[in-house]
């Protein structure tokens, strides 16, 4: 029996992840510590305590929390740590750096200390920590001429979010390069999929729709972003766990590049299928707005290393997710609702139409 440490296992990919490597891995054990933000909910995470009975335990607590981190490690048998948690909003880390430090960074070295405190330096190489970044980190891209990211290409983040996880990613590495702590990095492109927190685009979109209401695009809407199935990311991060090397980065994507208002065309007309309307119905609720500061234009990656070391490939049926995915917020009532006080919240100061 493997026990796994997951923080941030009520966020979206956490989420996804504890019920994967459940499924996936018969002899696992999980402990999920999560803070419960506004973006962590339990409704992400109910009935895996009953549909895997005795193999999920979850704890509520800040990854901040030196002491509880010290319980849980005394207290429990952990061999890998997979680490989600994180303020994880562009939007939200203009308003409050503070916040995304103390939680990305700060948190990120108080669990990397804690672990390397606890885990005794014989049993190393049969532990694993994997730091969960992002593409964000490597900083924009024009629309053609430049070549893609690799894990070698410098870190050149462009808001206090890609700062704060570049920053993660440099402590992380330092644990491996000072320690030979068994660190690894993998750096993702933008998830979709169901229970992610309709802050961002693919949710907020099809919530809007469904409410009849703008769909506020950012600029000229032809900023490009990469898009994987949240359900293979999760396949990536196991294969990473179980094959990778230490010290090494893995990037990550989904090989799905659209522009923004590309993509939210696309929903426009799934959402209208869906709800037996006509083609254009949504596309009249565009609306262009100001621009995000320092918008990134584009990410793209180069991801032959974590293909050619593990074997794992993105799925590539991207409208049969994307359906699925628009499908699953227009038909989630109870989880809809129980975003709804903190979503109106931040609509409110956020978006001024
Ligand atoms: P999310 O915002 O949906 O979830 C974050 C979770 O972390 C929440 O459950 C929240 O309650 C918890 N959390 C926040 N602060 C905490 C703290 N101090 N202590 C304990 N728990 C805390 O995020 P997500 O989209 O699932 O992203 C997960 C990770 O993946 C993040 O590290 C993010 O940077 C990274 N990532 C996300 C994407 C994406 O497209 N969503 C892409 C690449 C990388
Ligand atoms: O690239 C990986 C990153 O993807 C992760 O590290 C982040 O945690 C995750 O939030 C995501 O960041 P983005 O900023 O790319 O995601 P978001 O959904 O916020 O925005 C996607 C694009 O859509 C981006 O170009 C901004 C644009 N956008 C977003 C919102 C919320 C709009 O045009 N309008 C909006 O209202």
């Amino acid at each position: 029996m493997k026990t796994y440490l997951i923080t941030g296992g009520c966020g979206f990919i956490g989420s996804h992840f504890i019920r994967y490597v459940l499924e996936n891995n018969k002899s696992s054990s999980i402990l999920n510590l999560d803070a419960l933000t506004y973006a962590g909910n339990p409704l992400n995470v109910k009935n895996i305590e009953k549909n895997y009975p005795g193999r999920y335990t979850f704890i509520k607590g800040d990854i901040t929390d030196e002491t509880l981190l010290k319980n849980i490690f005394s207290e429990n048998e952990i061999d890998h740590v997979i680490h989600f948690a994180a303020e994880s909003h562009v939007d939200r880390s203009f308003d409050d750096p503070m916040q995304f430090v103390k939680t990305n960074i700060v948190g990120t070295t108080v669990l990397l200390n804690t672990a390397k405190e606890f885990w005794q330096k014989d049993e190393w190489n049969s532990k694993r920590f994997l730091h969960i970044s992002t593409d964000e980190v490597y900083g924009s891209l024009s629309l053609e001429e430049d070549a893609k990211f690799t894990e070698n290409s410098p870190l050149k983040p462009r808001s206090p979010y890609a700062a704060s996880k570049a920053a993660a990613d440099l402590l992380a590495q330092s644990y491996f390069e000072s320690f030979e702590f068994p660190v690894l990095i993998t750096r993702c492109s933008n998830n979709f999929g169901p229970y992610q927190y309709p802050e961002k685009l693919i949710p907020l979109m099809v919530l809007n729709m469904k409410n009849e209401k703008a769909l506020p695009i950012y600029g000229n809407g032809l900023n490009i972003r990469d898009w994987i199935y949240v359900e293979d990311h999760c396949k990536a991060l196991l294969e990473v766990l179980e094959k990778g090397q230490v010290g090494e980065i893995y990037n990550i994507s989904g090989e799905q590049e659209y522009s923004n208002i590309t993509l939210v065309n696309m929903i426009c007309e799934i959402a209208a299928s869906l709800t037996n309307k006509k083609k254009d119905h949504f596309k009249k609720y565009i609306t262009f707005i100001k621009d995000r500061p320092g918008h990134d234009l584009r990410y793209t990656m180069d991801c032959s290393k974590v293909q050619s070391e593990t074997g794992w490939k993105p799925s590539h049926n991207f409208i049969e997710n994307l359906t699925s995915t628009v499908q699953w917020y227009l038909t989630h009532n109870e989880w809809v609702r129980s975003c709804e006080l903190s979503l109106q919240k931040w609509m409110k100061s956020h978006y001024a139409i």
